[in-house]
Protein backbone atom coordinates (compact mmCIF):
# COMPACT_ATOMS: atom_id res chain seq x y z
CA UNK A 1 0.00 0.00 0.00
CA UNK A 2 1.23 3.29 -1.01
CA UNK A 3 0.31 6.34 1.25
CA UNK A 4 3.10 9.12 0.18
CA UNK A 5 2.69 11.53 -2.25
CA UNK A 6 5.95 9.78 -4.33
CA UNK A 7 5.58 7.24 -6.59
CA UNK A 8 7.65 4.16 -5.69
CA UNK A 9 9.83 2.91 -8.45
CA UNK A 10 8.90 -0.41 -8.15
CA UNK A 11 5.36 0.80 -9.12
CA UNK A 12 4.00 -0.95 -11.90
CA UNK A 13 2.88 1.18 -14.97
CA UNK A 14 -1.08 0.44 -14.56
CA UNK A 15 -1.54 -1.02 -19.00
CA UNK A 16 -4.06 -3.82 -18.53
CA UNK A 17 -7.07 -5.10 -17.23
CA UNK A 18 -5.45 -7.11 -14.83
CA UNK A 19 -3.01 -4.59 -13.19
CA UNK A 20 -5.69 -2.12 -13.60
CA UNK A 21 -8.35 -4.57 -11.01
CA UNK A 22 -5.63 -5.22 -8.63
CA UNK A 23 -4.78 -1.98 -8.62
CA UNK A 24 -8.89 -1.44 -7.82
CA UNK A 25 -8.72 -4.47 -4.95
CA UNK A 26 -6.13 -2.59 -3.36
CA UNK A 27 -7.78 0.95 -3.29
CA UNK A 28 -11.09 -0.57 -2.16
CA UNK A 29 -9.04 -2.40 0.75
CA UNK A 30 -7.51 0.98 1.76
CA UNK A 31 -10.08 3.19 1.16
CA UNK A 32 -12.43 0.75 3.24
CA UNK A 33 -9.55 0.81 6.27
CA UNK A 34 -9.33 4.36 5.81
CA UNK A 35 -13.08 5.70 6.05
CA UNK A 36 -14.67 3.00 8.26
CA UNK A 37 -18.08 3.63 8.27
CA UNK A 38 -17.86 7.57 7.80
CA UNK A 39 -18.93 9.76 4.76
CA UNK A 40 -16.91 11.09 2.54
CA UNK A 41 -17.94 14.16 -0.12
CA UNK A 42 -16.99 14.22 -3.62
CA UNK A 43 -17.24 16.91 -6.26
CA UNK A 44 -17.97 14.93 -8.65
CA UNK A 45 -17.69 17.31 -11.95
CA UNK A 46 -17.88 13.91 -14.90
CA UNK A 47 -14.38 14.54 -16.29
CA UNK A 48 -11.96 11.57 -16.31
CA UNK A 49 -10.08 12.12 -12.49
CA UNK A 50 -13.29 12.60 -10.65
CA UNK A 51 -15.45 9.75 -11.79
CA UNK A 52 -12.83 7.54 -11.95
CA UNK A 53 -12.22 8.45 -8.27
CA UNK A 54 -16.45 8.57 -7.87
CA UNK A 55 -16.67 4.80 -9.31
CA UNK A 56 -14.08 3.53 -7.42
CA UNK A 57 -14.98 4.76 -4.17
CA UNK A 58 -18.62 3.85 -5.15
CA UNK A 59 -17.37 0.25 -4.92
CA UNK A 60 -15.77 0.83 -2.13
CA UNK A 61 -18.25 2.60 0.33
CA UNK A 62 -21.27 2.79 -1.70
CA UNK A 63 -23.87 5.50 -0.39
CA UNK A 64 -21.31 6.32 2.45
CA UNK A 65 -19.60 8.62 -0.62
CA UNK A 66 -21.71 12.08 -0.94
CA UNK A 67 -21.07 13.26 -5.05
CA UNK A 68 -21.89 16.66 -5.59
CA UNK A 69 -22.62 17.66 -9.12
CA UNK A 70 -22.45 21.52 -9.56
CA UNK A 71 -23.95 22.36 -13.06
CA UNK A 72 -22.45 25.66 -13.54
CA UNK A 73 -24.23 26.42 -16.84
CA UNK A 74 -21.00 26.06 -18.66
CA UNK A 75 -21.06 22.25 -19.33
CA UNK A 76 -20.61 20.87 -22.66
CA UNK A 77 -24.16 19.57 -24.51
CA UNK A 78 -25.21 15.95 -22.44
CA UNK A 79 -22.43 16.00 -19.70
CA UNK A 80 -24.38 16.53 -16.57
CA UNK A 81 -27.54 14.46 -18.01
CA UNK A 82 -24.83 11.84 -18.73
CA UNK A 83 -23.35 12.30 -14.65
CA UNK A 84 -27.05 11.56 -13.56
CA UNK A 85 -27.39 8.92 -15.98
CA UNK A 86 -24.19 6.70 -15.58
CA UNK A 87 -23.83 7.32 -11.71
CA UNK A 88 -27.62 7.99 -9.83
CA UNK A 89 -29.30 5.88 -12.36
CA UNK A 90 -26.22 3.44 -13.10
CA UNK A 91 -24.02 2.84 -10.00
CA UNK A 92 -26.79 4.21 -7.53
CA UNK A 93 -24.23 6.79 -6.27
CA UNK A 94 -25.93 9.40 -3.55
CA UNK A 95 -25.68 11.87 -5.66
CA UNK A 96 -26.83 15.49 -5.00
CA UNK A 97 -27.31 17.41 -8.41
CA UNK A 98 -27.50 20.94 -7.78
CA UNK A 99 -28.40 23.41 -10.83
CA UNK A 100 -26.64 26.34 -10.79
CA UNK A 101 -26.81 27.58 -14.32
CA UNK A 102 -28.75 31.05 -13.21
CA UNK A 103 -26.35 32.28 -10.47
CA UNK A 104 -23.53 31.55 -12.60
CA UNK A 105 -24.95 33.47 -16.03
CA UNK A 106 -26.84 36.27 -13.77
CA UNK A 107 -23.12 36.59 -11.96
CA UNK A 108 -21.23 36.66 -15.85
CA UNK A 109 -23.50 38.60 -16.96
CA UNK A 110 -21.65 41.71 -18.81
CA UNK A 111 -18.34 40.33 -17.48
CA UNK A 112 -15.97 40.39 -20.53
CA UNK A 113 -12.56 40.38 -19.08
CA UNK A 114 -11.62 36.65 -19.82
CA UNK A 115 -9.35 36.87 -15.94
CA UNK A 116 -12.59 38.07 -14.09
CA UNK A 117 -14.62 35.17 -16.01
CA UNK A 118 -11.98 32.71 -14.42
CA UNK A 119 -12.40 34.27 -10.78
CA UNK A 120 -16.03 34.57 -10.65
CA UNK A 121 -16.84 30.82 -12.03
CA UNK A 122 -14.15 29.30 -9.58
CA UNK A 123 -15.61 31.60 -6.58
CA UNK A 124 -19.17 30.55 -6.82
CA UNK A 125 -18.14 27.18 -7.73
CA UNK A 126 -16.42 26.83 -4.06
CA UNK A 127 -19.79 28.89 -2.86
CA UNK A 128 -22.00 26.59 -4.40
CA UNK A 129 -20.34 23.67 -2.99
CA UNK A 130 -19.65 25.05 0.10
CA UNK A 131 -23.74 25.64 0.26
CA UNK A 132 -24.02 21.75 -0.71
CA UNK A 133 -21.84 20.52 1.74
CA UNK A 134 -23.11 22.80 4.97
CA UNK A 135 -26.39 20.69 4.10
CA UNK A 136 -25.01 17.45 5.04
CA UNK A 137 -24.59 15.71 8.47
CA UNK A 138 -21.64 14.13 9.68
CA UNK A 139 -19.10 14.18 6.59
CA UNK A 140 -15.25 13.23 7.50
CA UNK A 141 -13.93 12.85 4.33
CA UNK A 142 -13.17 14.37 1.16
CA UNK A 143 -12.54 12.59 -1.70
CA UNK A 144 -10.43 14.25 -4.47
CA UNK A 145 -9.55 13.17 -8.12
CA UNK A 146 -5.57 14.20 -7.34
CA UNK A 147 -3.80 12.16 -9.85
CA UNK A 148 0.41 12.31 -10.27
CA UNK A 149 0.99 14.82 -12.39
CA UNK A 150 -1.14 17.35 -9.96
CA UNK A 151 1.26 16.49 -7.35
CA UNK A 152 4.26 17.04 -9.82
CA UNK A 153 3.25 20.05 -10.81
CA UNK A 154 1.98 21.69 -7.49
CA UNK A 155 1.37 21.24 -3.74
CA UNK A 156 -1.07 18.10 -4.49
CA UNK A 157 -3.93 19.96 -4.40
CA UNK A 158 -5.90 20.37 -8.02
CA UNK A 159 -6.16 24.20 -7.54
CA UNK A 160 -6.11 25.59 -11.30
CA UNK A 161 -7.21 22.63 -12.38
CA UNK A 162 -10.60 22.15 -10.68
CA UNK A 163 -12.62 24.95 -11.04
CA UNK A 164 -10.94 26.95 -8.72
CA UNK A 165 -10.10 24.46 -6.07
CA UNK A 166 -11.95 23.60 -2.96
CA UNK A 167 -12.24 25.84 -0.18
CA UNK A 168 -9.61 26.27 1.80
CA UNK A 169 -11.32 25.78 5.37
CA UNK A 170 -12.52 22.74 4.53
CA UNK A 171 -10.99 20.58 7.20
CA UNK A 172 -11.23 17.62 6.33
CA UNK A 173 -9.07 14.84 5.59
CA UNK A 174 -8.26 13.47 1.95
CA UNK A 175 -9.32 10.72 0.43
CA UNK A 176 -7.15 10.51 -3.39
CA UNK A 177 -7.18 6.92 -4.43
CA UNK A 178 -5.36 7.70 -7.86
CA UNK A 179 -3.06 10.24 -6.54
CA UNK A 180 -0.25 7.96 -8.07
CA UNK A 181 -1.53 7.52 -11.29
CA UNK A 182 -0.69 9.12 -14.27
CA UNK A 183 -4.08 9.94 -17.10
CA UNK A 184 -3.43 7.05 -18.94
CA UNK A 185 -3.32 4.55 -16.13
CA UNK A 186 -6.35 6.71 -14.70
CA UNK A 187 -8.58 6.02 -18.05
CA UNK A 188 -7.31 2.02 -17.79
CA UNK A 189 -8.39 1.76 -13.99
CA UNK A 190 -11.96 4.00 -15.48
CA UNK A 191 -12.51 1.68 -18.26
CA UNK A 192 -12.19 -1.58 -15.79
CA UNK A 193 -14.16 0.17 -13.50
CA UNK A 194 -16.83 -0.41 -16.33
CA UNK A 195 -17.39 3.18 -16.93
CA UNK A 196 -18.86 4.24 -20.37
CA UNK A 197 -15.54 5.20 -23.05
CA UNK A 198 -16.89 8.33 -24.09
CA UNK A 199 -16.41 9.41 -20.24
CA UNK A 200 -13.05 7.94 -19.49
CA UNK A 201 -11.65 8.65 -23.32
CA UNK A 202 -12.96 12.52 -22.67
CA UNK A 203 -10.59 15.14 -23.97
CA UNK A 204 -9.37 17.75 -21.64
CA UNK A 205 -12.05 20.27 -20.37
CA UNK A 206 -11.30 23.50 -18.71
CA UNK A 207 -12.76 23.91 -15.62
CA UNK A 208 -14.32 26.75 -16.48
CA UNK A 209 -15.98 24.78 -19.12
CA UNK A 210 -17.76 26.60 -22.36
CA UNK A 211 -17.12 29.92 -20.05
CA UNK A 212 -13.77 30.83 -21.97
CA UNK A 213 -14.85 29.53 -24.80
CA UNK A 214 -17.98 32.08 -25.38
CA UNK A 215 -15.43 34.88 -26.10
CA UNK A 216 -16.15 38.59 -23.71
CA UNK A 217 -19.33 39.19 -21.71
CA UNK A 218 -21.59 35.84 -22.40
CA UNK A 219 -25.04 35.88 -22.96
CA UNK A 220 -27.32 32.75 -23.22
CA UNK A 221 -28.19 32.73 -27.11
CA UNK A 222 -24.55 33.08 -27.55
CA UNK A 223 -23.90 30.17 -25.25
CA UNK A 224 -26.84 28.25 -26.41
CA UNK A 225 -25.18 28.31 -29.90
CA UNK A 226 -21.44 27.55 -29.05
CA UNK A 227 -23.27 24.81 -27.11
CA UNK A 228 -24.88 23.10 -30.03
CA UNK A 229 -22.16 24.05 -32.79
CA UNK A 230 -19.30 21.94 -29.74
CA UNK A 231 -21.72 18.84 -30.11
CA UNK A 232 -21.94 18.80 -33.90
CA UNK A 233 -18.08 19.13 -33.87
CA UNK A 234 -17.82 16.36 -31.81
CA UNK A 235 -20.15 14.34 -32.92
CA UNK A 236 -18.82 14.83 -36.90
CA UNK A 237 -14.92 14.23 -35.17
CA UNK A 238 -16.23 10.65 -33.67
CA UNK A 239 -18.35 9.72 -37.08
CA UNK A 240 -15.12 10.38 -39.04
CA UNK A 241 -12.61 9.00 -37.14
CA UNK A 242 -10.40 12.35 -35.97
CA UNK A 243 -12.02 11.56 -32.26
CA UNK A 244 -8.56 9.61 -31.60
CA UNK A 245 -6.37 11.36 -33.51
CA UNK A 246 -6.42 14.63 -32.39
CA UNK A 247 -6.28 15.54 -28.98
CA UNK A 248 -8.39 18.23 -27.93
CA UNK A 249 -11.11 20.04 -30.42
CA UNK A 250 -13.95 23.10 -29.94
CA UNK A 251 -15.75 25.76 -30.87
CA UNK A 252 -15.30 29.14 -29.65
CA UNK A 253 -18.18 31.93 -30.36
CA UNK A 254 -16.62 35.43 -30.34
CA UNK A 255 -18.98 38.62 -29.00
CA UNK A 256 -19.05 40.03 -32.47
CA UNK A 257 -21.86 38.93 -35.68
CA UNK A 258 -20.98 39.66 -39.41
CA UNK A 259 -23.66 39.73 -41.92
CA UNK A 260 -24.96 37.07 -43.97
CA UNK A 261 -27.70 36.05 -46.06
CA UNK A 262 -29.80 33.11 -45.18
CA UNK A 263 -33.23 32.38 -47.69
CA UNK A 264 -33.10 35.27 -49.57
CA UNK A 265 -33.04 37.52 -46.29
CA UNK A 266 -30.20 39.28 -44.66
CA UNK A 267 -29.22 37.44 -41.60
CA UNK A 268 -26.77 38.57 -38.95
CA UNK A 269 -24.92 36.10 -37.35
CA UNK A 270 -21.41 34.80 -35.13
CA UNK A 271 -18.74 33.04 -36.43
CA UNK A 272 -17.77 29.99 -34.88
CA UNK A 273 -13.93 29.02 -34.80
CA UNK A 274 -13.39 25.58 -34.76
CA UNK A 275 -9.84 24.73 -32.89
CA UNK A 276 -8.54 21.59 -33.16
CA UNK A 277 -4.41 20.82 -32.00
CA UNK A 278 -2.03 18.05 -30.89
CA UNK A 279 -0.07 18.28 -28.31
CA UNK A 280 1.78 16.13 -25.24
CA UNK A 281 1.47 18.02 -22.83
CA UNK A 282 -0.15 21.11 -23.53
CA UNK A 283 2.70 23.37 -23.21
CA UNK A 284 3.02 23.49 -27.27
CA UNK A 285 0.42 22.32 -29.62
CA UNK A 286 0.48 21.81 -33.29
CA UNK A 287 -2.75 21.57 -35.52
CA UNK A 288 -4.03 18.55 -36.95
CA UNK A 289 -4.86 18.75 -40.48
CA UNK A 290 -8.68 17.74 -40.87
CA UNK A 291 -10.02 16.56 -44.47
CA UNK A 292 -11.68 19.59 -46.35
CA UNK A 293 -14.68 17.56 -46.87
CA UNK A 294 -15.14 17.02 -43.38
CA UNK A 295 -14.61 20.43 -42.58
CA UNK A 296 -17.03 21.56 -45.15
CA UNK A 297 -19.70 18.65 -43.65
CA UNK A 298 -19.27 20.65 -40.32
CA UNK A 299 -19.78 23.91 -41.82
CA UNK A 300 -22.81 23.04 -43.46
CA UNK A 301 -24.53 21.07 -40.36
CA UNK A 302 -23.15 24.07 -37.92
CA UNK A 303 -24.80 27.23 -40.31
CA UNK A 304 -28.07 25.27 -40.85
CA UNK A 305 -28.22 23.88 -37.23
CA UNK A 306 -27.33 26.35 -35.09
CA UNK A 307 -29.89 29.20 -34.79
CA UNK A 308 -27.54 32.31 -34.88
CA UNK A 309 -24.01 31.26 -36.46
CA UNK A 310 -23.92 32.18 -40.06
CA UNK A 311 -20.20 31.41 -40.70
CA UNK A 312 -17.19 29.12 -39.83
CA UNK A 313 -13.89 29.70 -39.20
CA UNK A 314 -10.92 27.26 -38.83
CA UNK A 315 -8.01 28.49 -36.23
CA UNK A 316 -4.76 27.63 -37.66
CA UNK A 317 -2.40 28.73 -34.86
CA UNK A 318 -0.21 26.56 -33.18
CA UNK A 319 0.84 27.17 -29.32
CA UNK A 320 2.88 29.11 -29.07
CA UNK A 321 1.95 31.80 -30.18
CA UNK A 322 -2.00 31.34 -29.20
CA UNK A 323 -2.60 29.58 -25.98
CA UNK A 324 -4.93 26.17 -27.00
CA UNK A 325 -7.99 28.17 -25.06
CA UNK A 326 -8.89 31.75 -26.56
CA UNK A 327 -9.16 33.00 -23.10
P1 LIG B 1 -3.93 26.96 -22.73
O1 LIG B 1 -5.15 27.71 -23.18
O2 LIG B 1 -3.24 27.60 -21.56
O3 LIG B 1 -4.46 25.57 -22.22
O4 LIG B 1 -2.99 26.68 -23.87
C1 LIG B 1 -3.67 24.44 -21.94
C2 LIG B 1 -4.59 23.31 -21.51
O5 LIG B 1 -5.17 23.59 -20.23
C3 LIG B 1 -6.59 23.64 -20.34
N1 LIG B 1 -7.05 24.76 -19.51
C4 LIG B 1 -7.61 24.62 -18.30
N2 LIG B 1 -7.91 23.51 -17.59
N3 LIG B 1 -8.81 24.87 -15.88
C5 LIG B 1 -8.52 23.66 -16.38
O6 LIG B 1 -8.86 22.66 -15.75
C6 LIG B 1 -8.52 26.02 -16.53
O7 LIG B 1 -8.81 27.12 -16.05
C7 LIG B 1 -7.89 25.88 -17.81
N4 LIG B 1 -7.47 26.77 -18.74
C8 LIG B 1 -6.95 26.06 -19.77
C9 LIG B 1 -6.88 23.85 -21.82
O8 LIG B 1 -8.17 23.35 -22.18
C10 LIG B 1 -5.76 23.09 -22.46
O9 LIG B 1 -6.03 21.71 -22.48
Amino acid sequence: MYNSNVRPETMERITTPELANAFIDEQVKAVREQVGDKKVLLALSGGVDSSVVAALLIKAIGRQLVCVHVNHGLMRKGESEQVIEVFQKGLDANLIYVDATDRFLDLLAGVAEPEKKRKIIGGEFIKVFDEESSKLDGISFLAQGTIYPDILESDGVKAHHNVGGLPEDMEMELVEPVKLLYKDEVRVVGRALGLPANMVDRQPFPGPGLGVRCLGAITRDRLHALREADAILREEFDKNGLAGKVWQYFIAVPDFKSVGVRDGKRYEGWPAIIRAVNTTDAMSATIEEIPYSVLHHITDRITHEVEGINRVLLDLTPKPIGTIEWE
